[in-house]
């Protein structure tokens, strides 16, 4: 199976979000490792959610994309994630990191579909056997 026919199999416009990931990671801020990443996703109502990741000279205080995304999806009125992509600065789709897989999660659940560096996957594939929420009722 081709890259373009993974992204299109379930009808979703992949290339579409992945283009505003992009567009996402030229706002980056990444002088230390000067590695831009863009994150774009879809809240359930149909919001169109952005994040560029954000360092600081203190290394270990940087803010991946994604915690700008899910911050944007709190800040404009809450909900779901339903969709969502993060690439480099060369629009290539790159895997979350272990934290924001967390935060995806807590933001999506299981349902939440990515683009993944394999294809188009639900949350419940990337974060098997995740802790979250229910484990704390
Ligand atoms: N980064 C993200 O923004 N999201 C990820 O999921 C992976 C890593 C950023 C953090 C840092 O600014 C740069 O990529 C290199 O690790």
């Amino acid at each position: 199976m081709t890259e373009k026919q993974t992204y299109a199999a379930d009808g979703f416009d992949w290339e579409g979000l992945r283009a505003h990931a992009l567009e996402a990671a030229k706002r980056a801020y990444a002088p230390y490792s000067n590695f831009p990443v863009g994150a774009a996703g879809y809240a359930d109502d149909g919001r169109l959610l952005q994040g560029c990741n954000v360092e600081n000279a203190a290394y270990g205080v940087t803010l991946c994309a994604e915690c700008g995304l899910v911050s944007s999806l709190h800040m404009t009125g809450g909900g779901r994630l339903t969709h969502f992509v993060c690439v480099n600065g060369s629009g290539e789709v790159i895997m979350p990191c272990g934290r924001c897989r967390q935060l995806l999660w807590e933001n999506g659940g299981p349902d939440l579909l990515l683009m993944t560096v394999s294809g188009v996957k639900p949350m419940s594939e990337v974060l098997p056997d995740a802790f979250g929420p229910e484990a704390l009722a």
